[in-house]
């Protein structure tokens, strides 16, 4: 396997698969309602530490989507990285599901918001009173659209900003396992403890299949919360094998430990290249992403040996490889040795 692509290319692992076959007999309760779904509320009420309340769901751009509309109303304001996947990567999903809400981009370096640059934003608004969208939520994704992922210490300082301009936190968790590893804390002080109100989380990325999670911390943000997920059209009927993924995925640590392997497999690719005279790494790689800039000759060569990776829109020479939780060491050492090689 030489696919480097993406970790949506990877396939289900096996235990998440043998969870579902271990269900497939007999009848059960529809729409949520069968017998693994008190299950899991105490699962992740458990793993979080907190009051939560869990709505399984199909796809991250829907946890996003429902994430918006419910703590962001039609005529409120979205501040979110110009390059996060809800600004460029949703069709319009989030301004969709809320009405119409307004999605503020706020640069930064290493796919991260500047808190400061927030701040000074959030400081200047409010002078077109009804005329400009109302402040409601900071977005967040966790790693970032980077590879890079957000400290503890920077996800206080929005909780801060948060706190004082009356506004909610999402945090788009589709690779939030990575992040997890990665920051080695719990999964209660990388979320709700750090001001996290709503959290898109992401299995599918990680071993699953087609199986999302919204987590809300912030009962004040619960409102309707079914209601929108079935407009949304993501109230699944046979949600028992949604259902059995996500206890899978949890148990005995699977989903860190396919993450933790995932994000040693890209450092050591980086941690390989540092000396390659023709690779220069453009973020800092601290989950499964690395991005780099490699002579065009050097991509072409690793094409036509069947490397897969993604040459990144729009920048010349640069390459995104997303390492997954089935990526072989020997599939990486390949690709360092086919690099060296050039
Ligand atoms: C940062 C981020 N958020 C959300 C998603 C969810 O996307 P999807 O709707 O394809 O599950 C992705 C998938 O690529 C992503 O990379």
């Amino acid at each position: 396997m030489k696919n480097f692509r993406s970790d949506n290319e990877a396939p289900v692992h096996p235990d998440i698969m043998q969870a579902m076959v271990d269900i497939n007999h007999g009848f059960d309760e529809s729409y949520g309602y069968d017998h693994l779904s008190r299950q899991l509320n105490e699962r992740f009420q458990q793993l979080f530490g907190c009051w939560c309340e869990v709505l399984p769901l199909t796809t991250g751009t829907a946890a996003n989507g429902i994430a918006i509309a419910l703590s962001t109303p039609a005529y409120g304001a979205v501040y979110c990285h110009p390059n996060s996947h809800i600004n460029v990567d949703e069709c319009g999903a989030p301004e969709f599901f809320s009405g119409g809400a307004k999605l503020i981009s706020v640069p930064g370096e290493q796919g991260k918001i500047e808190c400061d640059v927030l701040n000074r934003h959030l400081e200047n608004s409010g002078h077109h009173g009804e005329h400009e969208s109302l402040p409601s939520t900071i977005s967040l994704t966790q790693c970032t659209e980077s590879g890079t992922v957000y400290s503890l210490e920077e996800l206080k300082a929005f909780k801060k900003t948060a706190k004082q301009y009356g506004l909610a936190v999402h945090m788009d968790g589709a690779r939030f396992a990575n992040a997890l590893v990665t920051l080695g804390v719990d999964a209660a002080e990388a979320t709700w403890q750090s001001g996290v109100d709503l959290l898109s989380f992401g299995a599918t990325k990680n071993g699953a299949m087609m199986a999302e999670a919204l987590i809300v911390f912030n009962p004040a943000y619960n409102k309707q919360i079914k209601r929108l997920r079935k407009r949304a059209g993501h109230l699944i009927s046979k949600m028992r094998f949604v259902h059995a993924q996500l206890l899978a995925y949890l148990d005995n640590d699977l989903w860190l430990n396919l993450a933790r392997h995932a994000n040693q497999q890209a450092r050591f690719f980086a941690e390989s290249m540092r000396n390659n005279r023709h690779v220069q790494l453009l973020h800092p790689v601290e989950a499964n992403e690395v991005f780099c800039r490699l002579p065009v000759d050097l991509i072409n060569d690793l094409e036509q040996r069947d490397f897969k990776f993604h040459r990144w829109p729009g920048e010349k020479g640069v390459i995104r490889l997303v390492f997954s939780f089935a990526t072989r060491a020997s599939d990486t050492r390949s690709l360092i040795e086919a690099i060296d090689r050039f």
